[in-house]
């Protein structure tokens, strides 16, 4: 039986940095909604990590780390504000599950670390936004997030494909 955890990492290495830009750009070569819209190279999706490494290193973000048996599955990162009337919630950014592994139940258990996390950082409710047409809303009801707002057509995948981005929020 594969062993499946999730860890809060602070402190990534070359070699779990290379297992996350691997990941992260399989996933959006996939079609996955996680910033980017195929086809990507490491070299495209590398800066994008290297801004959310810099935020786990410096600003006390959150990293989240999906294992199966010791190999990166997945991760996502937890984002706090810098606003002071905000230090009580956060932000969900970039959950992915390696496409060689969906639909085994790792998304449920990297979310479900992802809250754990949240409530020993002392964060009482997280945030995330949606890409529209994906219908991945219904992948976050599941774990108890509701729609609290959308911005029409803010995300322009492609020329004359705009999508909205839906705001969903779980109180932890
Ligand atoms: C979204 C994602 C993390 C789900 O991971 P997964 O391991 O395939 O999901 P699970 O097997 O844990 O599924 C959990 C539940 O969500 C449902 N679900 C999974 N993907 C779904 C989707 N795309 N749309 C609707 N429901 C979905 C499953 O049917 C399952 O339902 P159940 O609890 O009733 O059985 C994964 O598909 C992924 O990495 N996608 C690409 C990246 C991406 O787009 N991320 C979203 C950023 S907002």
């Amino acid at each position: 039986m594969p062993t499946a955890e999730v860890r809060a990492v602070r402190e990534v290495d070359g070699a779990l940095r290379a297992a996350l830009l691997t990941c992260w750009t399989d996933v959006s070569n996939a079609g996955g909604a996680v910033g980017f819209v195929p086809p990507v190279t490491t070299d495209d999706v590398a800066p994008a990590l290297d801004v959310l490494l810099d935020g786990v290193r410096r600003s006390g973000d959150a990293l989240a780390v999906l294992t199966v048996d010791g190999e990166v599955a997945g991760f996502a990162t937890v984002v706090q504000s810098t606003g002071v009337l905000r230090r009580h919630w956060a932000s969900v950014l970039r959950v992915q599950v390696h496409p060689s592994r969906h639909g085994q139940g790792l998304g449920r258990v990297l979310m479900t670390g992802i809250h754990a996390i949240a409530r020993d950082r002392g964060w009482e409710f997280l945030h995330l936004t949606v890409r529209g047409g994906t219908g991945l809303e219904a992948f976050y009801e599941r774990l108890g997030y509701r729609e609290v707002g959308r911005i029409p057509g803010a995300l322009r995948v492609a020329p004359g494909d705009d999508r909205d981005e839906i705001s969903v929020v779980c109180a932890l």
